[in-house]
């Protein structure tokens, strides 16, 4: 979902640079609009960095400095503006439409007056005029100009269109005087915008620990044992639960992917590593899913050094690695959910049952991989949850952000379960 940060030139402008971050960890695209008066406080590069978006300072392009704004302005514009502006007059129109909310953090009395009365002689005010996406607003300014009556006259109108008003906190303000006046806090502002987007917080009070990716077990100094999972499940799955709202540890194998904003990353390579990675943290988490497709084998013993050729065959010793997932199930703390992957390519749902069974998981994600569009490499999965009473459902080929929100619903049903029982209902646990 993509919604458009206004910010308005207050000493809280660089405020908005963490509201776009926080913006961002809920997994938002964020179009940031900036007034000419806010460039004052801020530059355009510090939210162009952050958003990796370009920043929208005006209705026209530098080269036409004067228009719509006055000459001293147009000085002022063409300073500030290092590279030539490219946006056109109707681009504002194409922003207005492509948003599904637009925000506006700070909120000066000035803008607040310009929405009020209809005037659009910016790209943020006219963006205002054109949106039909929800619009909240978090003023900032001086006490004084808060409390003056022109100000509440023009938030009362803005309010009975509809507009969100996030009010100003009471404290010290910039100005040297204390009172209503301070930006919310910024965490206040984004429970708006995801209240207004209708966005789910069902996580927030759990803390997940999700495995991704294969391990590598080496062979000797260059070579190892390893399998061709992506961690693209796992990455997902991270994903997909921070935005829920849950802290969440990512105990990662070697992948190229990058990990998804506001997620804590441990990175291993071992299948060993891996194991002491998430039960060293097993105590500290409410749920665990082991995504990652854990090494079966591992060599008896690791070569020192390279493995020379010559014509003889070679034979490798191998060892079960440690079975995570039974060593989770031999510790766990009863209010700890437990979430295991079975991945087949025959007899799906009896292997996944069996290893459900073996492993005392509360949830199994099985995918048969010899199917198009399941299993490994791909941004695809085709996933059937099987529960310990016997059920299982099953789902058609989707991304695999959408099969990841699959199982964190059936987890938040199950923590639901726990809440008024106290226990699983999993007949294992
Ligand atoms: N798993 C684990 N530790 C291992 C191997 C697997 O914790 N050493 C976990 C995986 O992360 C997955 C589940 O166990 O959640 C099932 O993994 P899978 O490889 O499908 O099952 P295995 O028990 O290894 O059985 P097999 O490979 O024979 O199918």
């Amino acid at each position: 979902m993509r919604v458009g940060l206004g910010v308005t030139g207050g000493i809280a402008a660089y405020k908005a640079a963490e509201l776009l971050r926080c913006l961002q960890e809920d997994g938002l695209e964020v179009q940031v609009i900036m007034t000419r008066a806010a460039r004052e406080f801020v530059t355009p590069l510090t939210f162009e960095a952050l958003s990796g978006h370009k920043v929208i300072t005006d209705l026209f392009p530098s080269s036409a400095p004067g228009a719509g704004a006055t000459a001293a302005e147009g000085n002022a514009q063409e300073k500030i503006q290092a590279e030539p502006n490219t946006e056109s007059a109707i681009e504002h129109i194409a922003v207005a439409q492509s948003i599904e909310a637009l925000v506006i953090a700070p909120a000066t009395a000035d803008v607040l007056a310009k929405m009020a009365h209809g005037l659009a002689d910016d790209f943020l005010t006219t963006v205002y005029l054109a949106t039909r996406a929800p619009v909240i607003v978090a003023p900032a300014m001086n006490i004084n100009m808060w409390r003056h009556e022109a100000t509440q006259a023009n938030i009362a109108i803005l309010r009975q269109r509809g507009v969100k008003i996030i009010e100003p906190e009471s404290g010290y303000l910039a100005c040297g005087m204390t009172g209503a006046g301070r930006l919310a806090a910024i965490e206040n502002i984004a429970r708006a915008v995801r209240e207004t987007l209708g966005m789910r917080r069902d996580l927030e009070n759990e803390t997940l620990l999700v495995t991704a990716g294969p391990t590598y077990e080496p062979i000797d100094l260059v070579r190892h044992l390893s399998n061709r999972s992506s961690g693209k499940m796992g990455y997902a799955l991270a994903e997909a639960a921070r935005r829920r709202g849950a802290r969440v540890l990512l105990v990662s194998g070697p992948t190229h992917l990058v990990p998804p904003q506001g997620v804590e990353v441990e990175r291993v390579k071992t299948s060993d590593e891996m194991a002491d990675a998430v039960l060293n943290r097993l105590a500290t988490v409410s749920i665990v899913i082991m995504a990652a497709a854990v090494a079966d084998y591992q060599p008896a013993s690791v070569i020192q050094g390279k493995i020379k050729k010559n014509s003889r065959p070679l034979s490798l010793e191998l060892k079960p690695t440690r079975d995570i997932l039974a060593e989770i199930a031999e510790r766990r703390q009863p209010r700890q959910l437990v979430v295991g992957f079975a991945a087949e390519s025959d007899h799906l749902l009896e292997n996944a049952a069996e290893k459900m069974r073996a492993k005392r998981t509360d949830l199994m994600v099985a995918n048969d991989i010899t199917q198009e569009g399941a299993g490994f490499d791909g941004d695809t999965n085709i996933i059937t949850l099987l529960f310990p009473d016997g059920r299982a459902k099953s789902f058609e080929k989707m991304s695999k952000f959408q099969a990841a929100n699959h199982v964190l619903d059936e987890l938040v049903e199950l923590r639901k379960t726990v809440a008024q029982t106290g226990i699983f209902t999993s007949p294992q646990s």
